[in-house]
């Protein structure tokens, strides 16, 4: 058995979950951290079991011909985008393998139907929006640009678990050129004028998150500053200021978080500029976008996912079209011209609130949105179902985490002729077409769509129809 902290030379032979690579080491799989497949390595074991084991490369010996240099500076340091020194044809050859990985090894599917993966066209300032954190110190490790300040007010993003220090970041490749200059603007404006930062071990300090906006399809950008406390005055400045050196900013923002939580929502939203939404553009339809409403990250291959559900629903005028797990109603409302009426199921009341407003305001009468836990409005609180028409197909996009059996279960009764099911992790669609599978469904074909290039993450659009 090998030891932990024990170093060896593994090939690396393919990617898997999570961001990892497989190697083997005679008949046990390691899976590697940090390898590329094609690269030859020194990795160390961090971890040894029975089956497998677990290590991280420290040093690339052969390089994997898959390899390309990353062009952000802070490759490798911040969590963001591991997999920006792969070249893109093969995240996409990866990211369509682990959607057969998972129907074969967790679903237990045979050669699922796979329609090859929908890859991003732009595969850098995709981003509709960023979080920024921040900080009294910053993250130093080597190779660092140099960044000298004496005074503790730092910007940027987590590195993996560390949520006390942050990366000061100049430059994020994934939002814009503008998003960048607010970023720094921001930055330098709190050391110029004295602000603090929010500290969660004393509860004492202003500045907690600069999360940005953009509408991708209508240039709209929105700044919502995070503070601990409501700072009228010092907003204001900030707000003046801010438009003068960047006057494309639509609408500034502030949320206050009042509570030691370190999260970049708030309890009261005050609005500086503007009217404190952007809009965003889906198909022919427009979303309001407000601090704290969900939207779709990367607007364009949104697009493309929609498009899929759409083509997988092959929606006729007559249907009724449930659609769980709805959200701000946003593929409710881009389905809504091709079908009959939509019933929309969400547990979070401000979503539901979007969900209306965006159904109004772009004219559409014929969605409507309950309020509710599906494994609640399934079962024992169903009795809006005595007075909606059955549903000819169901629409299903849940979390991360996927479905619970239950609400499987009461999907299967319904029995809608077909069922197209978006996620986020094919493990948990994987599992839950299983259950599908066992009830009264076949698995018609899988849609692989790429949402975010240079991380593992993947979206799978999923066809179901009735036996
Ligand atoms: C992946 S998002 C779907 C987003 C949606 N398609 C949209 O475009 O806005 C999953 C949604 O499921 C909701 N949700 C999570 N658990 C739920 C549950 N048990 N019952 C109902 N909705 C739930 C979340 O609030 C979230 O809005």
């Amino acid at each position: 058995m090998l030891q932990r902290g024990e170093e060896l030379s593994l090939k690396i032979l393919d990617s898997a979950f999570e961001g990892k690579s497989v190697a083997r080491h005679g008949e046990l799989v390691v899976f590697v951290e940090g390898g590329v497949p094609g690269d030859v390595a020194t990795v160390r074991i961090l971890k040894s079991k029975k089956n497998f084991a677990e290590a991280k490369v420290v040093k690339i010996e052969t390089p994997s011909p898959l390899r390309v240099d990353p062009r952000c500076m802070y490759f490798g340091v911040c969590g963001g985008c591991k997999w920006q020194h792969v070249d893109y044809a093969a995240q996409l050859r990866f990211k369509q393998q682990h959607v057969v990985d998972a129907f074969e090894r967790i679903g237990r599917f045979t050669n699922p139907a796979v329609i090859p993966i929908l890859g991003s066209d732009e595969c850098f300032f995709y981003r509709g929006k960023m979080e920024y954190s921040f900080a009294e110190q910053q993250w130093i490790w080597d190779g660092m640009p140099e960044n000298p300040s004496t005074v503790p007010v730092f910007l940027g993003l987590h590195v993996p678990q560390r949520y006390d220090k942050v990366l000061d970041i100049r430059e994020c490749l994934l939002q814009s050129d503008g998003s960048n200059k607010i970023l720094n603007f921001t930055r330098a404006y709190a050391r110029r004028t004295g602000q603090t930062v929010y500290n969660s071990d004393t509860e004492s300090g202003y500045l907690r998150f600069l999360v940005i906006r953009e509408g991708k399809r209508t240039n709209e950008v929105m700044v919502n500053l995070v503070t601990s406390s409501d700072d009228p005055e010092t907003m204001q400045k900030y707000s003046a200021a801010l438009l003068e050196e960047c006057p494309f900013v639509t609408t500034v923002v502030n949320t206050i978080n009042t509570r030691k939580a370190q999260i970049a929502f708030g309890e009261t939203e005050r609005v500086y500029h503007g009217t404190g939404i952007i809009h965003d553009m889906i198909g022919t339809y427009r979303f309001d976008i407000s601090a704290g409403s969900f939207f779709q990250t990367n607007t364009v291959q949104a697009e493309k996912l929609y498009t899929a559900v759409k083509e997988f629903g092959a929606f006729k005028p007559a249907d009724i079209v449930y659609d769980l797990y709805s959200g701000t109603g946003s593929i409710g409302i881009f389905l809504s011209g091709s079908v009959q009426s939509v019933i929309g199921i969400e547990s979070v009341e401000s979503a539901i609130r979007d969900a209306e407003r965006n159904a109004q305001e772009n004219g559409v009468t014929n969605c409507t949105f309950i309020l509710g836990d599906l494994k609640d409005r399934l079962t024992k609180d169903k009795e809006w179902m005595t007075r909606s028409p059955k549903p000819d197909v169901m629409v299903i996009d849940p979390p991360r985490s996927g479905m619970h059996p239950k609400v499987v279960e009461e999907i299967a009764a319904i029995a809608p002729e077909r069922i197209v099911y978006v996620s986020c992790n094919p493990a948990t669609q994987a599992r839950d077409a299983q259950l599908l599978c066992a009830e009264r469904y076949t698995l018609e074909k899988l849609q692989p769509v790429d949402m975010f290039p240079h991380t593992f993450h993947i979206e799978n659009v999923a066809l179901f129809m009735r036996k």
